[in-house]
């Protein structure tokens, strides 16, 4: 009886295993999401500007630093006060780029600065793949 309980615990432990893994972030499948992004990003030791920044470290960085890359101002201005890219803002950010940035000045108190628009055109809304492109972001990057 005893035995049959602690076979049945961990088939249900496994289950939940199993099941948990499915939400979790997968850089694997990040790999293929960020081929959308490679239009007009790079990511790793050697990568150059395009289109939009070198993304190599951007987990951790300030917004809108990213060397020798000409940003909106509205990119700079967020970075400028007080935004330092981590997962969860990325998160928040790909949906929709420049209402995020727009409110993240706005919430600052920064309004006046809160005008034009960013560049980065492109927007990821499902949730899955965003946290998937994150996992693999960050494997380029130190500070998560
Ligand atoms: C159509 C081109 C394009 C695509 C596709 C694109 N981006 Fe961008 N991205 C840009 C540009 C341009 C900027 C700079 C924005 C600015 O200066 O306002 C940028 C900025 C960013 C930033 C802020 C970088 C910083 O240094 O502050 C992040 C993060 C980012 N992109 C992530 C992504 C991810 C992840 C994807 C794919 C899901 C993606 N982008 C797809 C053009 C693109």
């Amino acid at each position: 009886m005893n035995q049959r309980l602690t076979v049945l615990a961990l088939v249900v432990a496994a289950m939940v295993l199993t099941s948990n893994s499915g939400f979790a972030q997968d850089a694997a499948k990040g790999e293929q999401v960020f081929k959308q992004c490679m239009t007009c990003h790079r990511i790793g030791p050697d990568a150059k500007n395009l289109v939009g920044p070198a993304l190599t470290g951007v987990i951790g960085r300030q917004s809108g630093t990213a060397p020798g890359f000409a940003y909106s101002a509205l990119n700079k201005a967020a970075g400028e006060n007080g935004l330092v890219w981590t997962d969860d803002l990325v998160m928040a950010y790909l949906p929709d780029p420049n209402a995020f940035l727009k409110k993240f000045l706005t919430d600052k108190g920064k309004a006046d600065l809160a005008t034009g628009s960013t560049k980065m055109t492109y927007k990821l809304e499902d949730e899955q793949k965003r946290k998937d492109v994150i996992a693999y972001i960050n494997k380029f990057s130190e500070k998560k």
